[in-house]
């Protein structure tokens, strides 16, 4: 008899790119879920789920496409729909757009199980989260965004490269929001107990630079191909699977910050309530101050879509 999955994981927007690659990236993963693909777009939703249900044949995990009403009663409810950027285009520019598309996803979604945790992917991430929770009802620990959690894997990545250490032992953050506020944790980077930027290979490294190669690889990518989505897929999945599994792992997600008063992408462990703990990182001035003109940036933007 085939595993009975024990969980429900919802994916609002699986018939395009990074839903898709977020529901395959959770069946592959073996997240032993019900991975229901919901789309306004049936037909790409079920041609999504019927694809992906055949990488599920050795896996705990079963993909089919879903209601908004089905939706609503899930563990997670990974929500990917809306309008991608174009090539050069910032994130902040699809607000208007998207905060009716979530607006219109969240009133279809109702009921939502109390107990329920959304996880938002579409951009702008920190605001349309901020918007997901208003329009929910839920609490605000069980409302997350994927957050700078993609630039992280990003820098990670290229600190390995530079320093030979495995991204998984590096402990550096992008943070403040997942677009072009974003900055750079350089004073709270550590490696193996040492600040980072005492590592021999990073003496001569020209940090500016690095900071600008993380901030434009979104631009890059989507130069190139049109839009990005396996990276996300795996970070939402990685996300989720801690919420299911409720690992109180730390990630850069958007959550509410109280001594900032307002979601920002951040430091918190995440369990299943949700965000168990956020953290207060500290920064030097510099870098504080680039927080406050994210903090800015989202408030201005979060008080006109209220
Ligand atoms: P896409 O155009 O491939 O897919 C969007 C999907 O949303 C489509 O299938 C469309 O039918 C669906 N949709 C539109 N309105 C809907 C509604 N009311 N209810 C349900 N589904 C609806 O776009 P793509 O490339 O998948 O990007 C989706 C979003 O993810 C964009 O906002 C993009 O900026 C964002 N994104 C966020 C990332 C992050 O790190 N947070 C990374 C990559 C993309
Ligand atoms: C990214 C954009 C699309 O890949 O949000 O970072």
């Amino acid at each position: 008899m085939a595993a009975i999955p024990h969980h429900r994981v919802s994916v609002i927007g699986g018939g395009g790119n990074v839903g898709a690659a977020t529901a395959f990236a959770l069946i592959a993963k073996g997240v032993p879920a019900e991975v229901l693909v919901v789309d306004v777009a049936d037909e790409a939703a079920q041609g999504q789920a019927l694809d992906i249900s055949d990488a599920s044949f050795m896996m705990p995990g079963t993909c089919r496409k879903g209601s908004f009403q089905e939706a609503g009663q899930s563990d997670v409810i990974i929500i990917t729909a809306g309008a991608r950027q174009q090539p050069n285009e910032p994130r902040s520019n699809l607000i208007d757009r998207n905060y009716k598309i979530i607006k219109s996803i969240m009133d279809s979604l109702q009921p939502i199980k109390p107990t329920a945790k959304i996880l938002m992917v579409s951009n702008p991430v920190d605001v349309l989260t901020h918007i997901a929770q208003k329009t929910s009802g839920l609490p605000r620990r069980q409302v997350i965004g994927s957050g700078t959690y993609l630039d992280t894997g990003r820098l990670r990545n290229a600190l390995s490269q530079i320093t030979g250490v495995s991204p998984t032992s590096i402990h550096a953050y992008m943070l403040g929001e997942h677009g072009d506020n974003q900055f750079t944790g350089w004073s709270a980077a550590r490696i193996g107990g040492r600040p980072l930027l005492e590592h021999p290979k990073m003496k001569d490294i020209d940090l500016d630079q690095i900071y600008t190669n993380i901030q434009r690889k979104a631009y890059e990518i989507i130069n190139a191909k049109g839009s990005t989505y396996f990276g996300i897929g795996i970070c939402a999945a990685t996300l989720a699977e801690a919420l299911l599994n409720n690992t109180s792992q730390v990630f850069p997600v958007v959550n509410y910050v109280e001594s900032f008063g307002c979601y920002m992408s951040w430091p918190a462990a995440i369990g299943s309530d949700g965000v168990e703990q956020s953290f207060d990182v500290k920064l030097n001035d510099p870098e504080t101050k680039k927080l406050q003109v994210a903090i800015n940036a989202i408030k201005e933007i979060c008080d006109k879509y209220n």
